[in-house]
């Protein structure tokens, strides 16, 4: 069986309660309110509490500490309370069993490039911001799958790209597996996201092997945010080497490759003001990890 095929059957990986799975669904449903996503989170209280505990954090700057979800809704935007408790789940499923892998390590990989997507296309002018912030946090899903069913692999895996300074997707590549770009954008698919965030995963790494792709801009994006979140933090990924950079980025966004040097230092200033965000995990009121 592939890897790919496993990703239905197997027990090994998280499966979006139905709360969650609620959350989801307003990422497809452009007709779900604010209101009937604040009666899905207030549902887990659990949820509600570390949802308030991100939306406090230094990324939002808000001038007062909200206390209540409907306000945060109000004040962040109701995309923005979902993505974050789309975060949540993302993290504990990451946190779900102890591997080789260094989960705080990944996590940081996923938020930041989350964060460095929202502010890419903030600063090309793209309007689906929350949408990108999402694909971003979810582009590397595949290797939390991989590390659950066969953390070893991954784990020799990640040595053999340190050990030869060479991007992960490539050695994967080479070695003709299944890739952790397609395996995430099964899991994706198996946890019912909405397509565009199953195409951005497959082409994460590489937005050329389809140019045709309607989420191609969307690609393109996260794309450059993760080679960014490579270079902020070398290794977080399990990647190592330099990163891959798909110079069809240019003609998709119509930036100049001298732009690439403007975006490294704006998003020097997004990383730094969202270090919380970025390595804060989510914690409860009792500081227990979950
Ligand atoms: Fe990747
Ligand atoms: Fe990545």
């Amino acid at each position: 069986m592939m890897i790919k095929e496993m990703i239905s059957t197997v027990t090994e990986i998280p499966t979006p309660d139905v709360i969650v799975q609620q959350i989801i669904s307003t990422a497809s449903n452009p007709n779900v309110s604010a209101k009937e996503l604040e009666k899905v989170i207030s549902m887990d209280v659990g949820l509600s509490t570390k949802i308030l505990k991100l939306v406090n954090s230094a990324y939002y700057a808000l001038p007062r500490k909200i206390t209540k979800l409907s306000e945060a809704i109000v004040i962040i935007g109701f995309k923005t309370v979902r993505n974050l408790a789309l975060s949540v789940f993302t993290y504990s499923a990451l946190h779900s069993k102890t591997t080789f892998v260094d989960h705080d390590k990944l996590w940081s990989h996923f938020m930041a490039t989350a964060i460095f997507s929202e502010q890419i296309a903030k600063s090309i002018g793209y309007m689906n911001r929350e949408e990108v912030f999402l694909a971003g946090l979810m582009h590397d899903v595949g290797k939390l799958a991989v590390d659950l069913l066969f953390p070893m692999y991954i784990f020799e895996l990640s040595k053999v790209s340190r050990d030869l300074s060479k991007p992960m997707f490539l050695i994967e590549y080479e070695i003709g597996v299944d890739t952790h770009m397609e395996i995430g954008g099964e899991l994706l698919r198996h946890w019912k996201f909405p397509e565009e965030y199953v195409s951005i995963a497959i082409l994460h790494e590489k937005p050329s092997l389809n140019p045709d792709s309607p989420y191609i801009e969307m690609s393109c994006i996260v794309h450059l945010a993760n080679v960014f979140s490579n270079i902020f933090l070398p290794g977080n990924s399990l990647s190592y080497g330099k990163p891959y950079l798909d110079q069809v980025v240019f003609k998709v966004l119509g930036i100049k490759p001298s732009r690439l040097e403007t975006m490294y230092h704006e998003l020097e200033i997004v990383f730094n003001k969202s270090k919380d965000l970025i390595f804060g995990g989510v914690e409860d009121e009792t500081g227990v990890q979950t």
